[in-house]
Formats: structure tokens, sequence, C-alpha cells
């Protein structure tokens, strides 16, 4: 290797490891998009040669048929998440219920149905965002997924976050939220303003199952969606 390929070379590996320590949630060192995107810039022996992400495909393919946790045993499909792979907006929920089991598609059903008219009223479509999930196979009874179950999961939805590196990330009620944020406090307190995950700038808000229940709280909802639309135009 002559002296520039050899460089590159170390460049390239800063800027994967910076990546994989982004994904795998390491911080205190600057992992910013924008530093990701000078290491990207740097390392390219050729100005115009992209550097390659992990696709979404490929991420579905190393989860495989998942046994890394017990959510295995009595799930019917695994639900990786869908919708654009380039999407400016991810929306990520807890973990599938009954209907998104049975579908192996993520928010089918009822909550499911109020999140898609949500996504209408920001004159958007699931088809231009992505939907997924803290956890991909369904916590039996629709119990909160578990901490094991949530750290046994939560690299394969980074490594998601990273492939598609979204402009903004919607969490949806309280296990989104906390996981993302890695933070104990409530959404009633972490709803409504932007905070930050993987360098990307994340809006909790409620559930939509919880405003199925709590039909008054669907005010907070669009004033929170509304600041994620202000951040897209
Ligand atoms: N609730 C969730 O959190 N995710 C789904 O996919 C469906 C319901």
């Amino acid at each position: 290797m002559n002296m520039d390929a050899t460089r590159f070379q170390i460049i390239r590996d800063i800027r994967n490891t910076l990546c994989y320590l982004k994904q795998s949630g390491c911080s205190g060192f600057d992992c910013s998009r924008e530093q990701l995107e000078k290491l990207a810039h740097l390392g390219a022996s050729r100005p115009d040669e992209p550097f390659r992400k992990e696709t979404l495909t490929a991420i579905r393919d190393a989860l495989g048929d998942c046994t890394r946790c017990p959510l295995c045993h009595a799930r019917t499909h695994i639900v990786f998440g869908e919708g654009n792979p380039d999407a400016n907006l991810v929306f990520v929920g807890e973990g599938p219920g009954a209907d998104e089991d049975r579908s192996g598609r993520p928010f089918v059903g009822a909550a499911g149905q109020l999140l898609t008219k949500i996504i209408a009223a920001m004159n958007l479509s699931r088809e231009l965002v992505y939907i997924c999930n803290i956890v991909k196979c369904r916590p039996p009874g629709n119990r909160n997924p578990e901490p094991g179950e949530i750290r046994r999961c939560v690299p394969f939805l980074k490594r998601q976050l990273a492939a598609i590196e979204p402009r903004v990330i919607c969490s949806l009620g309280s296990v989104a939220t906390r996981t993302l944020l890695d933070t104990d406090a409530p959404i009633s307190r972490l709803r409504g303003r932007f905070h930050e995950a993987m360098g990307i700038p994340v809006m909790p808000t409620f559930h939509p199952a919880y405003l199925l229940r709590n039909p008054d709280r669907k005010r907070d909802v669009w004033n929170d969606v509304q600041q994620i639309m202000k951040i897209l135009t």
C-alpha cells in the first residue's frame, strides 16, 4: 500500500469504529453526524466515493430466526419494522402486540390505526416514514419488555437507526423513550421537547395505546408532532 492508501484505510477504520461505538450507545467523544461525515469525506480515496452503510436487509439477515432472548418462544413472527429505508422520520414503539405478532408488521392493531391517522395528520404516510419497536417479538400478554430482553434486542434497533439516519426520531410511550434516552424519567416529563440519541433529535410523545384510553391527551401529541413537522419542513 502506498502512503495515501494507508492513510485512507486508517481513516476508514476510525470511522467504522466510531460508527460501531455510536450504534452500541457509547458516548463521551464526538461521534456526531457532522464529525462522521467529515471522516467519511477524508476517508474516500476519490472525493465522490460514498461510504457504504449497512443496509436494512443485511441487518434483518443478521437478526435471522432470533433466539437471543426468551421472547422467541411465544412469538409467531419477528416484527422487524417497515417503511422507507431513507425516511426522515422514524417512529419507535415498545413491542409488537397480538395483531403485529400475527401479521409480522408493526402498529397494525387499534393503536397502529391511530398512529396511521397521526402520520396522515402530519401530511405524511406510512410509506414515507419508518416504523419499528424497541423489541421485535411480542412480550406475552402485552406485558412490558424486561430489561434483559431490551438489552438483547436494542442493538438491532440501533443498527436500523444508523442505517436509516433519520432527521428525527419520535419515541412512542415510556418504554421506547426511556430506552432511547437511557433515563428513568417519566414520559410526562420528557415529552414535548427534543432530546438526542445517537446524534439524532428525539421527540418523545404519548403511546397511541395510551391515547386510546386517554383521548384528552391527543392535544399534547398534536403539539409534539407539530414540532417534528417544523424540523422536517
Ligand atoms: N404497540 C407497540 O408499541 N408497537 C406495535 O408495533 C404495536 C403496538
